[in-house]
């Protein structure tokens, strides 16, 4: 498979010279077109500074980071935001729609900033929505739906643009078992059926077991990787747990 991201050697410091946190410390990772990756570690392992540097929130200190070949870290001004457009679709914990528009015209606003044709707009909606299963929901506002209703509507925003590159940062973390469920089934077709790559941080190891592969970050370094392979999802989850459990447990309680 073809490699979309490569992250090479970053560095993440945050602070001034007399208080300085080093949030990511000389990692490096790659990500294949089509995968679904999920990354773990404990509360302030680096996980959100992670995304948020290759979703170019954030700068990172040193180091490179490449997204079909491109040197995301040297982007600026229209580049950079064009790149953030086109390339990249986020999944926030708290969902970032808007208040004052539907579902459709939340889904649709990612579309028109995108220069999409009028034409073109519903159909893509419609189908987009029927594959995350809330085509029955479209004319709702955000307060008439759950939570897992929302971030599934997130989700279809996300992913609307045929983005590069899907980024989700505890996309779970608000959401009881069953929506949080819902959510994973739904990723799992943008990733299987829809072709979406996505990158998925958490601290969960449930939410973790539905991703291809996992990377374990702690301080800000990856310690430890595992492959789903040909396992099942619960046979998966167990040996997420096991690997979890020899880091003392500590990831699952700390939100
Ligand atoms: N804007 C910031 N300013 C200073 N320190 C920060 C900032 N953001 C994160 N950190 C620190 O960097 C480390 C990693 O944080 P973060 O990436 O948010 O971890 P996680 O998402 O895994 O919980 C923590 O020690 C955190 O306190
Ligand atoms: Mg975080």
């Amino acid at each position: 498979m073809e490699e979309l991201l490569k992250i090479d050697s970053i560095e993440k410091y945050y602070g001034s010279r007399s208080n300085l946190t080093k949030a990511i410390d000389n990692l490096s990772l790659s990500v294949a077109s089509g995968e679904f990756v999920a990354i773990m570690g404990a509360s302030g392992s680096g996980k959100t500074t992670l995304l948020n540097c290759i979703s170019t929130i954030d700068r990172v200190s040193s180091g490179h980071i490449f997204v079909g070949g491109m040197d995301i870290t040297t982007l600026r001004g229209n580049n950079l935001n064009k790149f953030r457009r086109e390339d990249l679709g986020f999944i926030f914990q708290d969902f970032n729609l808007l208040d004052t528009m539907t579902a459709f015209e939340n889904i649709a606003l990612a579309l028109s900033i995108q220069n999409t044709r009028v034409g073109d707009i519903k159909g893509m909606i419609l189908k987009t929505a029927v594959a995350l299963g809330i085509d029955g929901l479209l004319h709702k506002y955000p307060y008439q739906l759950s939570g897992g209703e929302k971030q599934r509507v997130a989700a279809a925003r996300a992913i609307i643009t045929n983005p590069k590159l899907v980024l989700a940062d505890e996309p779970t973390g608000a959401l009881d078992s069953k929506s949080a469920k819902k959510l994973l089934h739904a990723m799992t077709d943008m990733n299987q059926k829809m072709g979406a790559t996505i990158l998925m941080v958490t601290h969960d190891s449930y939410t973790a077991s539905y991703a291809g592969r996992v990377i374990f970050i702690k301080d800000g370094k990856v310690f430890h990787e595992l492959n789903k392979g040909e396992d099942t999802r619960k046979e998966f989850f167990h040996k997420i747990m096991d690997v979890v459990s020899l880091l003392g447990g500590e990831l699952d309680d700390d939100m």
